[in-house]
């Protein structure tokens, strides 16, 4: 375990949902999580701050072997215990009780396509920005369906898709310095219980509080917030993340 890892580790009261697969009702000891595109900064990431709570991990890739090794080399920067495993992104969608998406914008109508029926009636988190960048930065792509979580709901129509993680840094994600992500979550999706469950999850990452943030409909403004904060980030050479008040 990277040494500043251990503080939340050893301190349940710092934030005890991270050390518990348990929050509020819901009861994570039974699932696994899988990641489309696990391979990526993002998905080895989240994988790694997931199964580092305790969460059983798979991390998909278009190349089994790619995604075996990426699981081994998050496997490395964890303790022991940690269940996280690699496979490709076909098995995960079949074998994952709930899936995160996080391919690029290019992809990610092609890819989920394909795997419409192994995720049909599972919970499908979608993190993914369509950004585009020019010389003055970053900026939003124009989506039809209004955004890459409402273009999942579209070729998904027998899962549930939430959007959310889209505002985490994959750079703190994956930093074994960064014991506390110290951030807020928004949590976007039509399904109540879905919505729940994924801000249970995101209550898993240390100092992270999942927050419900609407409907599948406002999901394209949160993820065009992505384009600002990497405008922060360039100005203030930072890894910003957000924070809600009064909640
Ligand atoms: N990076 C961040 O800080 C961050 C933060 C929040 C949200 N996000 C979102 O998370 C998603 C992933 O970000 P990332 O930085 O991890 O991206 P990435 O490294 O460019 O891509 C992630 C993985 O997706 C797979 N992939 C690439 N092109 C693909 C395609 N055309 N079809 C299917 N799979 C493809 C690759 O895995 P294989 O080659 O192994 O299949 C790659 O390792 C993006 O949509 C991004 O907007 C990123």
């Amino acid at each position: 375990m990277p040494p500043n890892d251990s503080s939340a580790a050893s301190n349940p009261a710092s934030n005890p949902a991270s050390n518990s697969l348990t929050t509020d009702s819901h009861d994570f000891s039974g699932l696994v999580v899988g990641v489309l595109g696990g391979t990526g900064d993002q998905g080895r990431g989240l994988a790694r701050r997931l199964a580092h709570a305790g969460v059983p991990v798979m991390i998909g890739s278009r190349d089994a072997g790619r995604a075996a090794t990426a699981a081994a080399e998050v496997a490395e920067t964890i303790h022991d215990g940690a269940r996280i495993s690699g496979a490709a992104n076909l098995e995960v969608a079949a074998t994952a009780d709930l899936v995160i998406v996080a391919v690029p914008w290019e992809g990610h109508r092609d890819l989920l396509v394909s795997l419409a029926g192994p995720l049909a009636g599972k919970v499908v988190i979608d993190c993914v920005n369509p950004m585009g960048f020019d010389n003055r930065g970053a900026y939003p792509l124009p989506v039809p369906e209004g955004s890459a979580a409402q273009q999942a709901a579209e070729v998904l129509p027998d899962s549930t898709v939430v959007g959310a993680f889209h505002h985490v840094s994959a750079v703190v994600l994956l930093d074994p310095e960064v014991a506390e992500l110290n951030q807020d979550v928004l949590v976007l999706g039509d399904d109540r219980a879905a919505t729940d469950r994924v801000q249970a999850l995101a209550g898993l990452l240390p100092g992270v509080r999942g927050i419900y943030a609407g409907r599948l409909r406002n999901c394209g403004q949160v993820e065009a917030l992505t384009c600002n904060l990497v405008s922060v980030n360039r100005r203030y050479k930072a890894h910003a993340g957000l924070r809600v008040t009064d909640v």
